[in-house]
């Protein structure tokens, strides 16, 4: 249907529903119910979710479980996870334990330098552009000193602002690159309004510099903003222990699996198809905390993909090596989050979150998330490379299956009892379903 509306926004909640079921809904009624059983009957915490985003018309709920017994740097951590997808935190709760037993993980943040760019054109000499960068940068600096104080005072701010030569990749473009150390803000609004404030400097001083000419004097800047590829802003996880302590309940030989999960990870490491399927692995347990912290997915995820790719071809974001008889397993990637600012002081669930972990610095959260990477990818290359994953994937989608046929407990009860001695497929669930409703 072609329908477009005009002045959507300055409708109320009410008037946007109406408009939205009346023109793409045929049970207007039902489509209504549907959206209203999502809302908050608490008023204050409903018109704080409407006001999160824009046009809101209901909340989307994700569920938000936990994974307890994560022994990081020594200490005990539960874990909250938003995700919709089953398996993933019986996963990371299941490779918590097993670590647990073993010394635990251990994390490590390398670095926290974040970037951000002013993209300019300039179709002058490139000497005579790089006085003028040498004249302006303390302005630069001067000028941001109203955004960049408070960051200061607590030990942050601008790092460097370079000048950057991008001539030979698109003709007359340059680039000011700047670091920043935004400690435990994701640095999002920080960078920005640094960059924009560059941007404003550098074009007002350059129509004041003499060894420009006219035209060069008329630098046109494109944008300003942060880039959410963050290659020196990276956190390390690992786990070791030796060989033969990789067995467990499931009588597994530790040497073989060793081998077979070092086989996996190098597979992952040369292979693309496989690679993308390895990491989304592990962004799975990345995602599910990012969210329930209140932090930024899709900057993590684009970030994380870059640096799987910096080589020039996509690649496993973790490693494993058997040395020595040591069985050693480790991921290092790109992770820039926040424990202040954004969502986290206002999201009811992101403060639960936040307590739960003992109120982590940024680098404490970065830490963390990673560590849920590293034990989701070793739960998926554990259950990939022993007994499959579909056997228990197919145990939790069983539950998911009973809900898409609102199966009642009595029902629930007796199809799980079945299914703990048979094997779990969509169609023989239906089955079962109709076997017992007959
Ligand atoms: C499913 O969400 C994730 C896995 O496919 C990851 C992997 O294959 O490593 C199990």
């Amino acid at each position: 249907m072609n329908t477009s509306i005009s002045g959507f926004s300055k409708l109320s909640k009410s008037e946007k529903i109406d408009w939205i079921v009346t023109t793409y809904f045929t049970n207007q009624e039902d489509a209504k119910n549907t959206l209203k059983q999502y809302w908050n009957s608490d008023s204050k915490l409903q018109q704080l979710h409407d006001e999160f985003i824009e046009n809101t018309i209901t909340n989307y709920y994700l569920p938000f479980g936990v994974a307890p017994n994560f022994l990081i740097n020594g200490k005990l951590h539960t874990i909250p996870m938003a995700i919709e997808e089953s398996s993933v935190v019986a996963a990371a709760s299941k490779a918590a334990k097993f670590w647990l037993d073993r010394g635990g993980f251990k994390a490590e943040v390398l670095s926290t330098t974040k970037i951000g760019q002013v993209h300019f054109m300039f179709h002058g000499n490139a000497e005579t552009l790089k006085q003028f960068f040498d004249t302006v940068k303390p302005k630069l600096f001067a000028d941001a000193k109203s955004i960049t104080e408070n960051m200061e005072k607590r030990g942050g701010g601008i790092l460097d602002i370079e000048l950057r030569n991008k001539t030979k990749d698109l003709d007359g473009y340059y680039q000011l690159h700047a670091t920043f150390e935004t400690l435990d803000a994701m640095g999002a609004n920080f960078i920005n309004s640094c960059l924009e404030q560059f941007a404003t400097t550098f074009k007002r001083e350059a129509m004041l510099f003499e060894n420009f000419s006219e035209a060069e004097k008329q630098i046109e800047i494109v944008m300003s903003i942060l880039s959410n590829y963050v290659p020196n802003c990276i956190v390390r996880a690992e786990v070791s222990c030796p060989v033969k302590e990789l067995s467990d309940s499931k009588n597994i030989d530790p040497e073989a699996f060793a081998q077979k999960f070092v086989q996996a990870v190098n597979i992952a490491e040369i292979e693309p198809f496989r690679a993308v399927t390895h990491n989304k692995g592990i962004m799975n347990g990345i995602d599910a905390v990012v969210l329930a912290t209140g932090n930024d997915f899709r900057a993590v995820e684009a970030g994380v993909h870059a640096y799987a790719s910096r080589d020039g071809q996509y690649r496993s974001l973790t490693h494993a090596k058997v040395e020595n008889g040591l069985f050693t397993f480790w991921m290092e990637i790109p992770l820039a989050l926040g424990t202040v600012g954004g969502l986290t002081g206002l999201h009811p669930l992101v403060k639960f979150a936040m307590e739960l972990l003992h109120n982590p610095s940024a680098k404490e959260l970065m830490e963390i998330v990673a560590v849920a990477g590293l034990a989701q990818n070793f739960a998926a290359l554990r259950s990939l490379t022993t007994t499959g994953i579909q056997e228990g994937h197919m145990k939790m989608h069983l539950m998911n299956i009973l809900n898409q046929f609102n199966a009642t407990d009595k029902e629930k009860i007796a199809i799980i009892h079945h299914f703990k001695t048979h094997v779990v497929t969509h169609r023989a669930v239906v089955e079962a379903i109709e076997a017992i409703r007959q």
